[in-house]
């Protein structure tokens, strides 16, 4: 199954993409996740820091380069999940080139659609374990005492306006481009975790069923 999640900065794409990778035996490939790995290497350019600081999105060429690379690895052969890329048409148009050339293709691209008033919320509560990568929201999905917890840089109100404001231009050309292909499931976000999980998966069943 080769799957890509989209969805606004707070929408639970990293939450729900736990559970789905676990279900379906695929690892999670998260742009955002590879550039703070990088970033907390000391790997990742002081100009590419603060654009993602400020809520600006990285040059397409970098992260078609990076999921080039990640999605040859033995544990992408049989699918994987993306997890924020593509973001662009020109990020979506190299991802569609890159699985051609392996004689492959994306099953599904899953919008996770949450409205915009309840995003700022979920984004600037949210903390991640640094050791675990597991994700907790302050109010929602509280950590337990120990956890060893980080606060995104990107993760202040106003650069979750920015990166809100950049999601939505983005969409405007990202989802119709998906849609004529035929392969956009849009899901209604909104709902404990546990609800907007049992939408997705029904939503991989039903596309199980129809390849059957
Ligand atoms: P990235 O890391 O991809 O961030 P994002 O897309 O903004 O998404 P988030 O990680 O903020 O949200 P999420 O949907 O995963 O939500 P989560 O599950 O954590 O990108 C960061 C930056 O990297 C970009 O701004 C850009 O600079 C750069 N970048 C990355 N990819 C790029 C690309 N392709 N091109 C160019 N630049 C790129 O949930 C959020 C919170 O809500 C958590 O606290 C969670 O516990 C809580 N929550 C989740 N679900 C629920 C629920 N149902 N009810 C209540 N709370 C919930």
């Amino acid at each position: 199954m080769r799957l890509v999640f989209v969805g606004p900065p707070g929408a639970g794409k990293g939450t729900q993409a736990k559970f789905l990778c676990a279900q379906y035996g695929i690892p999670q490939i998260s742009t955002g996740d590879m550039l703070r790995a990088a970033k907390a290497e000391g790997k990742l350019p002081q100009e590419l820091v603060a654009k993602m600081a400020a809520g600006a999105l990285v040059p397409d060429e970098v992260v078609i380069g990076l999921i080039d690379e990640r999605t040859k690895a033995a544990d992408a052969a049989l699918g994987f999940l993306l997890d924020g890329f593509p973001r662009t048409v020109p990020q979506a148009q190299a991802l569609g080139t890159m699985l051609a050339a392996r004689n492959r293709k994306l099953d599904a691209v899953l919008a996770l659609e949450v409205p915009r008033e309840l995003l700022m919320e979920r984004a600037v509560y949210r903390r991640t374990d640094k050791r675990t990568g597991q994700i907790y929201h302050l109010k929602y999905n509280p950590p337990p005492p120990g956890a060893d917890l980080e606060h995104r840089a990107d993760d202040r109100e106003e650069a979750v306006r920015i990166r809100l404001d950049t999601y939505e231009a983005m969409t405007a050309e990202l989802l119709p481009y998906y849609e004529k292909l035929g392969i956009l499931r849009r899901i209604n976000g909104v709902g404990t975790v546990e609800e907007v999980t049992g939408r997705v998966s029904r939503v991989l069943e039903a596309l199980g069923n129809s390849n059957k």
